[in-house]
């Protein structure tokens, strides 16, 4: 009898939230078993390889379909603890694992909708072996590289070395995590990622280098998507309780909101839909530009002919461009969208060019192509150039990012995402 009160005890018992600490890799790896364990409808625990010293880097993915891609539904990725010191990373995105998990066993809506509208991937710690090095003595830096000593972040492609005709680090000594991170890139399409560090109280958002060109302005590296970014940025120092007032930690300068330029990312509106032939098959790898954001390496759609584009709400011209194919020109109109806890959905039909004139038409984007959509009227007469010269302009570090990614035809955008390292900065627990 004892013991089956003892047992209806422990089924009616919601389980205690996980205590907020300081959990070791082999702790990390418990919880994560038993989270996966207990909660298999919504949980998928996966591995996207070893570190130096073997031990695994475990992706929890969360969402109403936790074990593959939905069409539709957007990949979303959090890392910590890139730079084994820097823990606090690590603390958080287990805590937000407790309370999405939680969350959703008590039919909470935020956690519920979250779920049902996003497939989110958590990789508590990218660096398990520099955790292990790491000292509480916050004053040196030890622990921050891997076991070989490297810095992670200073170890992924860079998506400026072609342009400023630098050679890309040789694959042979790209380190064992980074590997892993490329490799879960070529698995998934990320729309938005954001990576935890310590040691300053920030949102740092792209680009996080520069090749001295155009996109230098004020002493910024501005991206084609800056007010996205920016307002990523900030919803997140806002909604931090002390990050958007910028105050400075004792060794470093203010940040004005607590955002700076130089990384972040966090759900919110944009446009997303599939582009389709004429005879509604998903089209693979067309490339979908907005006016006046021209990428360094142009969004394509994946396999399911998806894309995802991230905006404010506004008017914007969208151009679509497949080989074959007559470009597509058409304005859209995004709302103001997160409170749908979904983006707006647009598909784009294509139409292919008839075999007669597409053989005589080396180029595509010529001043004669008919007009491809005859229900937009207000197609920009720039469109067709722009279309044309991302074709032909792929920089050589684009086309890097582009074969690091062809394996499954990705979006070129998370490679990029990857080399640039999106970044939530904030302030390390141990300081
Ligand atoms: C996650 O849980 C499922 C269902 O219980 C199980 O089949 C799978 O092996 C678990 N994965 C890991 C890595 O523990
Ligand atoms: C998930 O979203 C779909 C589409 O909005 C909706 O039909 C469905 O009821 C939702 N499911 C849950 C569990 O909220
Ligand atoms: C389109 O690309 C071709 C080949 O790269 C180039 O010769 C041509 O001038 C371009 N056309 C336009 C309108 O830019
Ligand atoms: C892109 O990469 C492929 C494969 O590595 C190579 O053959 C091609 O010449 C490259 N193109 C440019 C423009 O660098
Ligand atoms: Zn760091």
């Amino acid at each position: 009898m004892s013991s089956l009160l003892l047992f209806l005890f422990l089924f009616l018992t919601p389980s205690s939230p996980l205590e907020f600490r300081y959990h070791n890799n082999r702790e990390i790896q418990q919880y994560l078993v038993e989270i996966n364990a207990s909660n298999s409808d919504i949980s998928h625990l996966y591995s996207i390889g070893p570190s130096v010293r073997g031990q695994e880097l475990w992706v929890l993915a969360l969402g109403l379909s936790p074990h593959r891609h939905t069409v539709g539904i957007p990949e979303f990725k959090y890392v910590a603890n890139m730079h084994g010191n820097e823990v606090l990373g690590r603390v958080l995105l287990l805590q937000l694992i407790d309370d999405f998990v939680r969350g959703y066993r008590n039919n909470e809506d935020w956690s519920v909708k979250l779920l049902n509208s996003t497939r989110i991937h958590i990789l508590p710690t990218m660096n398990p072996d520099g955790f292990d090095e790491s000292d509480t003595d916050c004053l040196f830096s030890q622990g921050r590289a891997n076991y070989n000593g490297v810095d992670l972040n200073r170890n992924f492609p860079d998506a400026f070395a072609g342009l400023r005709k630098q050679p890309q680090l040789e694959e042979s000594r790209r380190e064992a995590e980074v590997r892993a991170v490329i490799g879960w890139l070529r698995m998934e399409s990320f729309v938005l990622s954001a990576n935890l560090h310590g040691g300053a109280l920030v949102a740092s958002y792209p680009y996080d280098n520069s090749n001295g060109g155009s996109e230098l302005v004020g002493g910024a590296s501005v991206s084609p998507d800056d007010d996205v970014f920016n307002h990523l940025a900030k919803v997140y120092s806002h909604n931090h309780a002390s990050m958007h007032h910028g105050e400075q930690c004792r060794d470093s300068r203010p940040f004005l909101e607590g955002v700076t330029n130089g990384y972040l990312w966090y759900p919110i509106s944009g446009v997303k839909g599939r582009v389709f032939d004429g005879s509604g098959v998903p089209v693979q790898n067309a490339v979908v530009e907005v006016k006046g954001r021209s990428n360094m390496c142009p969004f394509r759609t994946d396999k399911h002919g998806e894309y995802y584009r991230l905006l404010l709400p506004g008017e914007y011209v969208f151009t679509v461009t497949h080989p074959g194919h007559k470009v597509l020109t058409e304005t859209l109109n995004v709302p103001h969208g997160p409170d749908q806890y979904s983006a707006m959905k647009h598909d784009f039909m294509l139409r292919q060019i008839p075999a007669t004139t597409f053989s005589t038409q080396a180029n595509p984007t010529s001043a004669n192509t008919p007009k491809a959509n005859p229900t937009s009227a207000n197609t920009p007469k720039a469109i067709p150039t722009k279309a044309n010269s991302t074709e032909a302009n792929l920089t050589p570090s684009c086309n890097y990012t582009l074969n690091l990614e062809a394996g499954a035809s990705r979006s070129s955008w998370t490679g990029l995402c990857v080399s640039l390292g999106l970044m939530v900065v904030l302030l390390s627990l141990v300081s």
